[in-house]
């Protein structure tokens, strides 16, 4: 079952058929708000808003575990997270989407791990690729169908927020190898790896980041909650197309496996 994390600019699913909510409770405390089980164009999707049904959580204080926890205890299997970043590579235009394929973390003081929790012995997980080939593949096969230009591969550098960068932590990041910025890619691909869900992540640039493009002066909210509407209701065809390919891969004989991860 493909399970739907959307960010800003999608805190409701547009099409999504509501069949039922639920409140889970987790070990971790609670999710940003009840899980929304339905369907998308037919197929069965759960969908969270990551930031809240209301948008009232910002990035640093998302419970990330608690968000993959629920998750995880449903039967989920596969993860897409709809990520708002600033386009620092000179082809993240605003409006272009990307499915990135590497992570910098530069958030600090979230809690990154379920390891130890419970007293077991701590494990080190690979995380070489960070996000999963299949899912990935899946996704882009997604918006080559919805008829979607997008970046294959990419960077996505998470800083912590909530504010914006400043241009030379933009420059900084650049040099790193930074392709996108973000706020909430970390630790949420980690955790679901360590919970062996098959995660993947859609970028939309809604913005140039600080210093880039348009953004030389300043980053205008307006630009952003206008580019956010536009993307957000081109990305909701790709969803319901991904949620199509999951089930076919589910149900098909030549089934992926599930959780698979892949290098
Ligand atoms: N920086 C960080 N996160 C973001 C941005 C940005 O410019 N745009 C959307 N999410």
């Amino acid at each position: 079952m493909l399970a739907i994390i959307g960010g800003s600019g999608l805190t409701k699913l547009p099409g999504l058929i509501i069949r039922h909510r639920q409140v889970v409770r987790t070990p971790y405390g609670e999710p940003s708000g009840a899980l929304t089980f339905g369907e998308l164009d037919r197929h069965p999707v759960i969908f969270l808003a990551r930031h809240g049904y209301g948008h009232t959580i910002p990035p640093h204080l998302v419970n990330y575990r608690a968000n993959i926890w629920a998750l995880a205890a449903q039967s989920v299997t596969h993860v897409l997270s709809v990520a708002t970043v600033g386009g620092i590579h000179p082809e993240m235009w605003p409006g272009q989407l990307a499915v990135p394929d590497q992570i910098i973390d530069y958030s600090h003081g979230r809690e990154t791990t379920f390891a130890n929790y419970d007293g077991k012995a701590v494990t080190h997980l690979d995380f070489t690729w960070p996000y999963c080939q299949v899912m990935r593949q899946r996704c882009m096969e997604a918006l080559r169908l919805a008829g979607e230009d997008y970046l294959d591969g990419g960077t996505y550098g998470c800083v912590q927020g909530p504010r914006l960068e400043t241009k030379a932590e933009i420059d900084r990041m650049a040099r790193d190898g930074a392709d996108m910025v973000g706020m909430t890619g970390m630790p949420e691909a980690y955790l679901a790896r360590e919970l062996d869900l098959c995660y993947a992540a859609i970028a939309v640039s809604v913005n140039w980041a600080a210093g880039r493009g348009d953004s030389g002066e300043a980053i205008a909210a307006e630009g952003i909650e206008a580019m956010l509407g536009q993307a957000m209701g081109r990305v909701r065809v790709v969803l319901a197309t991904l949620a199509r390919l999951c089930c076919e891969a589910a149900e098909g004989p030549s089934a992926d496996p599930d959780g698979q991860q892949g290098g």
